[in-house]
């Protein structure tokens, strides 16, 4: 006889009242993956697209071939989790049962519940070891898809770097990495959100409640768009030659840009989905455990509040990360 696992899945699109608690196979690792018995999850924006198919201007269509023309093909949300290895495959040589790790399947998802299998070479790296399951969970979302980007955009010590939407999971890690290799920051965020960017690292902010980041004069070598509310054209002015736009929430108009906005100029956009890579994972572990990279959690929620966190998450006011404790004994 299968055992079974709590879990919550959503059958339809819509609010966070379609997510429900319910008894799902526990699923068996293969001869390359481990069983995680998860400790924490985190309920992302992310998650919120999926649940709802909001989706960037133009990208509807794109979104139900993906994730399901009717209704979810998979139906368990959350791409990061937290927990102990409770099982190996025969094959599994990279970690032994017991050990703490953190992982992220990103869009195959599937951490809103008690265990999720990991194939040992996917995005799955050791806990570091000063951090919290809570913490660790939060790292992967906004921590790879900056990775990414700045990859992308070819980021070099030294470069101007504006970051919009500086206080979201995004921005939190943007910042965070891009004063890593060396950049200058300037955050945006509203003026409650402006003491949090600053701690950060950042090192300027401009409240976007009194002030327009076009209009102040300065020119960035990068300019991030983590919110999905400029475009090239507004941003032409504040880029240097050969300046990068990392269009993060972009639509159908943005990813376009990416073709014609070189033949125009020197001046580039970088737009479409995060590649997901195992060796972002481990490196964010490691820029994690050096202290360059800090989790940044706004609320907790109890695994029975994870529709609550889903309503929290949908009023896109977050700072850093909404985080559900799975299992609460560890
Ligand atoms: N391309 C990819 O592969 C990829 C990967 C991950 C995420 N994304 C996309 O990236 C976007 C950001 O994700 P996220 O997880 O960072 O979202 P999030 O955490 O929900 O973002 C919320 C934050 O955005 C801030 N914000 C809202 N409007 C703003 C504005 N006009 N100016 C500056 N800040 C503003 C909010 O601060 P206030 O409350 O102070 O306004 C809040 O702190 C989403 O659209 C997501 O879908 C794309």
């Amino acid at each position: 006889m299968s055992q079974t696992m709590k879990a919550y899945v959503y059958r339809r699109y819509g609010g966070p009242d379609v997510v429900e608690l319910a008894e799902v196979p526990k699923p068996v690792p293969r001869a390359n993956e481990v069983l995680v018995r998860i400790c924490a999850t985190t309920v992302t924006s992310g998650d919120w697209r999926v649940r709802t198919l909001s989706v960037p201007k133009g990208l509807g269509l794109v979104a139900r071939l993906m994730l399901g023309i009717v209704r979810p093909r998979q139906p368990i949300m959350g791409s990061e989790l937290a927990g102990t290895i409770e099982a190996i495959g025969q094959n599994v040589t990279r970690f032994r049962v017991g050990e703490e790790v953190f992982g992220f399947p990103g869009g195959a998802m599937g951490c809103h519940a008690q265990y999720r299998t990991m194939a040992e070479d996917g995005g799955l790296a050791r806990k570091p070891a000063n951090l919290s399951f809570e913490e660790a969970a939060s790292l992967s979302f906004g921590g790879s898809t900056s990775l990414h980007f700045l990859r992308k955009a070819g980021i070099e010590a030294g470069d101007k770097v504006l970051v919009v939407g500086a206080s979201g999971g995004v921005g939190t890690a943007m910042v965070q990495l891009a004063k890593h290799f060396g950049a200058e920051v300037t955050g945006v965020a509203s003026t409650v959100n402006l003491a949090l960017v600053a701690s950060l690292g950042a090192d300027r902010v401009i409240d976007y409640t009194r002030e327009d980041f076009a209009a102040g004069g300065e020119a960035y070598d990068i300019v991030v768009d983590t919110v999905g509310e400029t475009s090239f054209a507004r941003c032409r002015n504040v880029l240097r030659d050969r300046g990068r736009l990392l269009a993060v929430a972009a639509g159908l108009p943005e990813m376009l840009a990416t073709l014609w906005v070189p033949l125009t100029g020197s001046r580039r956009v970088i737009a479409g989905p995060a590649e997901e890579r195992p060796d972002d994972v481990r490196q964010l572990a490691e820029l994690a455990e050096s202290g360059a990279l800090k989790p940044v959690i706004d609320r907790r929620y109890a695994f029975q509040q994870m529709a609550e966190a889903h309503a929290y998450v949908e009023t896109g006011r977050k700072r850093g990360s909404v985080v559900v404790t799975v299992d609460p004994a560890r």
